[in-house]
């Protein structure tokens, strides 16, 4: 950290005004008139005085299973704050200590600490070379008597590479053989070109945790599910905390921006693949970095830097406290490989990538000197 610079990246950057957010994957579009409109409606009918339906707005848990096509029973939907919440109650629930949890390196930390919570381990598969993704032909070979359960993270965070359907379909026959759970962490599947459930080869061992932060952009509301078969829903239901349900006013968008969502997804996905080519011409620019995904099947990537020579939280460093370009440096997503990459996101209004690339390749360049 370079002295007189703030110790804590979040801190500034929720404290500055005009920060370009590409630091969390997430999406700052301007939302769709009839979301605004129901969170208005909510607010002005003081909804939030009250605690919600317990199972949920009505309407609001359908409305997810039938975004998935899992309308009918024995299908679930448990309304949870955020999809992280989702992947916490899984956890608690269905691992015990000593069990290892098939997960990759780089990968989205937090799941992991859940998983080591629960006194499991996670195994961490380096993926960061080759195929940037599980690869499915060698992941047995990762299997033990101690493995319980497969975290697929489809499309991954922070690589955002994405499964094909005979991968997802060669994963659910180990998940069978091996009678292993799946957690389908489907966070970022609306930005996919192509997506396939694991709840379709393997629908009994399926846990799909469901979020409204990215491609809906409502992240800030908390909002997710928790989506499987009864049966493993009830083994989860005695970790839900939400005895009283989850925020009126996440639940009011998130179920608005699902009635809606045929209207607002395609500019959104359009966006953000006009994005992520802004930034393929900066980063090609550059001498010594390289995009190792492209394009990206989510709403982020990660920018290989090391061949310039120069650090990651240096370079996020930079680009905050001089740019206010908030990206996020490798460290967090990865002990092993994080030395070498930046990521970034870019659902958010072409104007904010543009400074972006700009402050990238002109970032690198004095900090090389
Ligand atoms: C892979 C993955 N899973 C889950 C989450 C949690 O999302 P949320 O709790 O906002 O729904 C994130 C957030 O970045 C993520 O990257």
């Amino acid at each position: 950290m370079a002295p007189g610079r703030p110790s804590d990246p979040f801190l500034y950057a929720h404290t500055t005004p005009g920060i370009v957010w590409m630091s969390q994957n997430t999406n700052h579009f301007p939302p769709h008139p009839a979301v605004m409109a129901a969170l208005s409606a909510a607010i002005a009918d003081e909804r939030f005085h009250a605690y919600p339906f317990a199972p949920g707005l009505p309407g609001l848990p359908p409305a997810v299973l039938e975004d998935l096509g899992l309308a009918s029973p024995p299908w679930q939907a448990l309304l949870t704050g955020g999809g992280t919440e989702a992947l916490y109650i899984i956890m608690r629930a269905l691992l015990r200590p000593g069990d290892v949890v098939l997960t990759h390196d780089p990968s989205y930390q937090i799941i992991h600490h859940f998983i080591r919570t629960a006194g499991a381990t996670p195994t961490d598969i380096p993926v960061y070379e080759g195929k940037l993704r599980y690869d499915v032909d060698t992941l047995q070979d990762h299997i033990t008597p101690a493995t319980k359960m497969i975290l697929l993270i489809d499309p991954i965070n922070p690589l955002g590479t994405g499964y094909r359907r005979d991968e997802v379909r060669a994963i659910c026959e180990l998940a069978n053989d091996h009678d292993l759970l799946i957690v389908d962490d489907i966070t970022y599947r609306d930005f996919a070109f192509e997506h396939t459930l694991t709840s379709e080869f393997s629908p009994e061992r399926t846990l799909i945790t469901y979020s409204f932060s990215k491609s809906a952009g409502l992240a800030g509301m908390r909002t997710g599910a928790l989506v499987a078969q009864k049966e493993l829903m009830d083994r989860c239901r005695p970790y839900n905390t939400n005895d009283l349900s989850i925020n009126i006013l996440g639940q009011v968008a998130a179920l608005a921006s699902l009635q809606t969502k045929a209207q607002w997804l395609p500019q959104v996905l359009a966006a953000s693949r006009r994005n992520q080519a802004l930034i393929k011409d900066a980063v090609a620019k550059v001498d010594g970095a390289r995009l190792p995904v492209y394009p990206s099947s989510a709403n982020m990537f990660v920018i290989d830097i090391a061949d310039t020579g120069i650090g990651p939280s240096a370079l996020q460093e930079a680009l905050l406290y001089e740019d206010q370009v908030f990206v996020r440096s490798g460290s967090y997503l990865s002990k092993t490989f994080g030395e070498r990459f930046i990521r970034t996101s870019f659902s958010i209004p072409t104007p904010g990538v543009e400074r972006f690339c700009d402050a990238f390749v002109r970032q690198v360049q004095a900090l090389r000197r």
